[in-house]
């Protein structure tokens, strides 16, 4: 099948904000304790931190990561986490029924974060607590010293404070499962009057305000547009979450996904614009998509264990296995992404470690890649700069969630003497031959990789790693085109010098 394709070097969507790929990891199953953190593990660090795990997470290349949740959050004491560990409390975390030890809390944290290079995104608890506790966090985060809560942390060794600048007011606060949670009107007042105070002392930090838990609750998008009403002038960003599955086995079905991913975006953009326009702000609201992966294999299997279980310590929970396919619908998301890279300004795979996560570690075992890690690291390595508009003439499918979907997925980013194509043959049983014009740059190939050639239901584990990254063949420039054959379920990366 022919599929013609073009960009134009002027022809731009919008920079793209470097945290478009960032990551959200929460104390939550293992993704912390014998997840990124195991004292007494061969790997361990002098802090107790994995270094094969870190190893992954360094090549990732992640610009920031939300903590400590997520649901979590929404019943968390920070405090609890902070001075000698001995003196820690244990609590039971009401969100997912466990142990919490406390043996790591904000500090360990920011170690871990600080040597893999990654800004912290920190979620104040506005559901069990408020604007008093959400201060005194950023107090002890972000202020120097002299007063109580950054002197606390400095006898805790750290002179410097952080300068944490991304916050997240509360977790999914719509949510009836969550500790907390509010109608709208009322958490919209809150997240104003704490968003207000936390500007107080970091006048410079970004607001993010939760938006819906997910397109399909009953109160979108009504919820976003009662909630921005309340707190437009001080938030920055709206957080959306949304998570997939393909449980009716429709590969098809599950691509078009990213379709309505699209349209969830549209909807939210159209409400931060009513909003703006009714209230005559002059500041923009972006989109912060704080919460995106696949979610299904283990789903319900694991609702059923946790709702009863009894309060076990970092128990295995939601560990999905990835397949293939489901790295095929990650490389599609991401690049759903970088096309809407105008209103989404931060995104986070959720989550990083163990649980629904590209990386797995067995306690005192082996770390592993998993299929969904590839995408997101060459989105995260290669797709830095501008987002180019990409023009598509090609075979179309519909699907029970969307119609006229392109077979070829494609996006394009320039920057720094390069512009890196991403491109997906979503198509079951057909080769996309691709020709690509471009007009505007003179440019040769620098590299082709690729993934492809597995069987949809395959996965990567502790002990093979299959679904990996190959250097693809048949891809040339040829009279200003790049050409090519794109197997049927291929994802790839084209990367040329222009
Ligand atoms: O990422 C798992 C959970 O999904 C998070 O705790 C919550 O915010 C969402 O519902």
């Amino acid at each position: 099948m022919k599929v013609k394709a073009a960009i134009h070097r002027d022809f731009e969507i919008s920079k793209i904000d470097d945290r478009l790929y960032a990551a959200f990891i929460e104390h939550m199953g293992r993704a912390i304790y014998s997840g990124i953190y195991e004292p007494g593990h061969p790997q361990a660090d002098g802090n107790g931190f994995r270094r094969d795990v870190a190893a992954m997470v360094r090549d990732l290349n992640i610009p920031a990561i939300r903590y400590p949740g997520g649901n979590f959050v929404s019943a968390y004491r920070w405090e609890d986490g902070i001075g000698p560990k001995e003196d820690r409390p244990v609590r039971l975390d009401l969100a997912w029924r466990s142990r919490e030890t406390n043996q790591v809390g904000i500090n360990e944290f920011a170690i871990w974060a600080n040597e893999l290079g990654i800004d912290m995104m920190l979620a104040v608890n506005l559901g069990s607590r408020g604007i008093e506790e959400a201060r005194n966090f950023m107090e002890y985060v972000n202020h120097p010293g002299g007063t109580y809560w950054s002197d606390l942390r400095r006898s805790h060794g750290v002179e410097k404070p952080y300068g944490v600048k991304m916050w997240c007011l509360g977790n999914e606060m719509d949510g009836p499962w969550q500790i907390g949670a509010k109608p709208a009107r009322e958490y919209g007042r809150l997240a104003d009057e704490t968003a207000k105070a936390l500007r107080a002392l970091t006048p410079d930090a970004e607001m993010i305000v939760c938006g819906s838990s997910n397109d399909e609750m009953p109160t979108y998008p009504e919820w976003e547009r009662v909630v921005l009403e309340e707190c437009y002038e001080h938030v920055d960003h709206i957080s959306l979450h949304k998570y997939f599955g393909n449980s009716s086995r429709d590969t098809l079905n599950f691509f078009g996904k990213i379709e309505e991913t699209g349209r969830y975006i549209n909807t939210i953009g159209g409400v931060i614009d009513f909003v703006k326009s009714k209230k005559r702000a002059k500041n923009d609201v972006h989109i912060c998509f704080d919460e995106w992966n696949v979610w299904y294999h283990r789903r319900e299997e694991d609702g059923r264990r946790w709702r009863t279980w009894d309060w076990p310590e970092a128990p295995d929970l939601l560990e999905e296995t990835y397949t293939f396919e489901d790295a095929l619908f990650v490389g599609g998301l991401l690049n759903e992404f970088i096309r809407r890279s105008d209103r989404v300004k931060i995104a986070c795979i959720a989550q990083l470690v163990n649980v629904i996560a590209p990386i797995r570690a067995d306690k005192n075992g082996k770390a592993w890649r998993q299929s969904i890690y590839w995408p997101y690291q060459m989105a995260s390595v290669y797709g830095r700069g501008t987002a180019l508009r990409v023009a598509v003439d090609g075979p179309k499918y519909d699907c029970a969630v969307a119609s006229d979907v392109d077979y070829l997925d494609i996006t394009a980013v320039q920057g720094a003497g390069c512009v890196t194509i991403f491109a997906i043959n979503r198509h079951l049983r057909e080769t996309l031959d691709l020709r690509l014009s471009l007009t505007g740059f003179k440019a040769t190939l620098d590299f082709h990789k690729m993934i492809g050639g597995h069987d949809l239901m395959a996965t990567n584990g502790p002990d093979a790693e299959p679904i990996a990254p190959v250097d693809g063949t048949g891809i040339g420039v040829e009279d200003g085109n790049v050409v090519g054959a794109l197997p049927p379920l291929s994802y790839h990366v084209i990367r040329l010098k222009v």
